[in-house]
């Protein structure tokens, strides 16, 4: 048995990583840590409540004792830090708090867990591995052509960007100093089932259905490389059974599109599977983000050849299916989106 310490696993990614890993294997045991902020939501995990193999407990990364107790407590096989502030939206208004969670919260985790599994001079407890969880955006932004490599160099824009490329160095440290066991992956943009409704995918599903406008920044071309979260968690159950330490592994979809064309793609299954009275009358640009990054772009070659993962779900089947999750899930989607959603909304979009 295995136990796996995974933060932020009420999250959008996390609750599919925890649901993946408890449906996939008899012999792991997962604990999960979150803060339950705005984005962390435990009716994602009622699937696994009464599992034996599953504990929740509230907390922040950020705080000393409790993950030092957590430690004590179990033995932590490895970790899995998911726990994040994600939208670069909302570090663009508050990066505060981006650096506290995402950084210090990162380097917090990273210490507990050394002194956990330390057993000599740069030595640790067999098998044990630390993998954060980290985005492409920390490469910066392309031009029309080339990819984003494991060597690309490191270049982010926003502050959540930064936030997570800070992270991503003093996970590096870790390993250069100390030789702690870590692996980074570096995914693109997910998509799928309990993803929280500030991102665009989400957003413009929930807009789409209830006749709302269709903010889309600028002029829509922006690039994203879209990747369904089940094909992200099976990459990073392999980073860490197979992954070598201290690798960094980029895990992309192999599926750039531009925004405004994933926009029309909702609309036009809506249109034809739902609601026939949507139109593309719904889009309306808006400003633009803050130095919006133009392009993100993986080449996902070093897992593939290395660990032979590969996306397997395709965007037409991966967007049908993710549709079709949130049409079956209403409620869910009305209690995120009570409260302090309409607060974000209308200050997030007021005057767009
Ligand atoms: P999310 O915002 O949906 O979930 C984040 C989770 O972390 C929430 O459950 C929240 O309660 C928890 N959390 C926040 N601060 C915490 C703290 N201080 N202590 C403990 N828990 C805390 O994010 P997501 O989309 O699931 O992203 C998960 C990870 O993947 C993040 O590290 C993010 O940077 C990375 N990532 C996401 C994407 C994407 O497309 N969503 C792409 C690349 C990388
Ligand atoms: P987002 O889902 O926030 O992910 P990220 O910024 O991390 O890539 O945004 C994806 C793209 O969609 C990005 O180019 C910004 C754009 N976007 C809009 O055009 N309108 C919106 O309302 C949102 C939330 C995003």
């Amino acid at each position: 048995m295995k136990t796996y310490l995974v933060t932020g696993g009420a999250g959008f990614i996390g609750s599919n990583f925890v649901l993946y890993m408890l449906r996939r294997y008899d012999d792991v045991r997962i604990i999960n840590l979150d803060k339950l902020t705005y984005a962390g939501n435990l009716e994602n995990l009622r699937e696994v409540e009464g599992n034996p193999r599953y504990t929740f407990v509230q907390g922040d990364i950020c705080d000393q004792e409790a993950i030092k107790t957590l430690f004590e407590g179990n033995e932590i096989d490895y970790v899995v830090n998911f726990a994040a502030e994600s939208h670069v939206d909302r570090s663009i208004a508050n990066p505060q708090v981006f650096v506290e969670t995402n950084v210090l919260g990162t380097v917090n985790l990273l210490n507990a867990a050394k002194n956990a599994w330390q057993i000599g001079d740069d030595e640790y407890r067999e098998g044990c591995k630390f993998l954060q969880v980290s985005t492409d955006e920390v490469y910066g932004s392309l031009g029309a052509e080339g990819y984003f490599m494991e060597t690309t160099p490191l270049d982010p824009h926003s502050p959540y960007s930064s936030s997570k490329a800070s992270a991503d160095l003093f996970v590096k440290a870790y390993y250069d100093t100390y030789r702690f066991p870590v692996n980074i992956t570096r995914c693109s943009n997910n998509y799928g089932p309990y993803q929280f409704p500030e991102k665009l995918i989400p957003l413009m599903i929930h807009n789409t259905l209830q006749h709302k406008e269709l903010p889309v920044y600028g002029d829509g071309m922006q690039v994203r490389d879209w990747l369904y979260v089940e094909d992200h968690c099976k990459a990073i159950d392999m980073v860490i059974r197979n992954g070598v330490t201290g690798e960094v592994y980029n895990v992309g979809g192999h599926n750039e599109r531009p925004n405004i064309a994933i926009v029309k793609t909702i609309l036009s299954y809506v249109k034809e599977h739902v609601d026939p009275s949507v139109g593309e009358g719904l889009i309306k640009h808006v400003e633009d983000r803050k130095g919006h990054d133009r392009r993100y772009g993986i080449d996902p070659e070093k897992i593939r050849r290395d660990l032979g993962w590969f996306p397997e779900t395709c965007f037409e089947v991966g967007i049908e299916k993710t549709i079709r999750w949130y049409l079956t899930h209403k409620e869910w989607m009305e209690r995120v989106t009570s409260g302090q959603y309409q607060e974000y909304y209308r200050a997030m979009y007021a005057g767009k």
